[in-house]
């Protein structure tokens, strides 16, 4: 009899769109998909130097410019992060979140945009139940979107961020990456890829800097095709032996709100994929352990390894407020040249 005390409180929502438009707007960030090396280096080495950079002297950089956060779905990590990027560059800032704003009157994304545009509005930072919603208030808003999680698409200031902390630790002082910065690092991404924008914002990301990705987790929560996502991608069902080959290892909550009626044994999934000290102790005992966030204990992986000294998960958090940091500036900064591919 299946266990599942997750259970799914809303519809799915639309599957990953595999060919999207390039960015109408220039200082857009919709998808890994569309980073190359050479845009990912300046990433960040503009997040490490606004990082660096007095406080005062960088709060003048974006002085009263004014970002809209639109979040449809909940956030403490990426919303939080983005304010106070947005907010130590110098630029105001307003949050409208489907709970209490006209969203709960019916106003759909595109009005809802158009509003926030005429508001002053000058980017903004979207998170959407639906795969390709950036796409569209791109299209119909015209301003730069940063991309804050779509559905089960993508996640890209997440993969970026991840990015950062494994640099920081497997690539200490580099900021500048090449298509073989990451060779020889093999990054095990565990648990419910099925339903992870950041496992694909991640798939999309690391291969094209030399890294080698495995996928682990069982059939219901890791499809078969998965591993033709794109190259250096592959599938490993057994969790020891996916860890014994990692130098990363990425854990993913099970995300119970994108379920939508699909039941799971949960004692049986610990039992096979849960990070736990004895495991990291036999098979990965010197891997960075890595997850995105909101972390549940006691299932993906347990507490004594989300504190352990493995765990670069808070550092992750940290390494969030200098990449969105660079991801805002480059989006009012390069707004101001005229629009590209409309
Ligand atoms: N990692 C992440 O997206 O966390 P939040 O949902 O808290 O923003």
């Amino acid at each position: 009899m299946p266990v599942n005390s997750l259970s799914p409180q809303r519809a799915p929502t639309t599957p990953a769109i595999l060919t999207l438009p390039a960015p109408y707007a220039a200082g857009s960030m919709l998808s890994s998909r569309e980073l190359t090396p050479e845009t990912v280096s300046e990433i960040l080495a503009l997040a490490t130097q606004l990082e660096s950079e007095d406080p005062l002297k960088r709060a003048t950089r974006l002085a009263k410019r004014r970002i809209a956060l639109l979040f449809y779905e909940s956030s403490t990590r990426t919303r939080t992060s983005f304010e106070l990027a947005a907010k130590g560059l110098g630029a105001d800032t307003t949050l409208v979140s489907s709970l209490s704003s006209s969203i709960e009157k019916g106003e759909t994304l595109k009005d809802t945009g158009l509003t926030l545009k005429a508001l002053g509005a000058e980017a903004i930072i979207l998170r959407h139940p639906n795969s390709g919603a950036p796409w569209l208030l791109e299209r119909e808003t015209r301003l730069p979107i940063l991309n804050a999680g779509d559905g089960m698409h993508e996640h890209p200031s997440q993969a970026l961020l991840d990015l950062r902390t494994m640099l920081a630790h497997l690539r200490p002082g580099e900021t500048e990456v090449t298509a073989e910065t990451l060779a020889g690092v093999t990054i095990a991404i565990t648990g419910d890829i099925l339903h992870s924008r950041v496992a694909r914002s991640n798939m999309f990301l690391l291969p094209k800097l030399g890294a080698r990705v495995i996928l682990c987790g069982p059939k219901e929560l890791l499809p078969e095709v998965a591993a033709q996502a794109g190259p250096g991608i592959a599938i490993e069902r057994n969790f020891e032996r996916a860890l014994g080959e990692a130098q990363v290892v990425m854990m993913l909550r099970i995300q119970a709100e994108r379920l939508a009626g699909l039941q799971l044994d949960l004692e049986e999934y610990k039992t096979k994929y849960q990070l736990t000290e004895a495991r990291l102790a036999a098979q990965a005992s010197s891997a960075l352990v890595m997850h995105p966030g909101p972390i549940i204990r006691g299932l993906e992986l347990t507490g004594e390894v989300a504190d352990g000294p493995q765990s670069l998960i808070l550092e992750q958090v940290h390494h969030g407020v200098a990449i969105r940091m660079a991801l805002v500036y480059r989006a009012l900064t390069l707004a101001a040249n005229p629009e590209v591919g409309a």
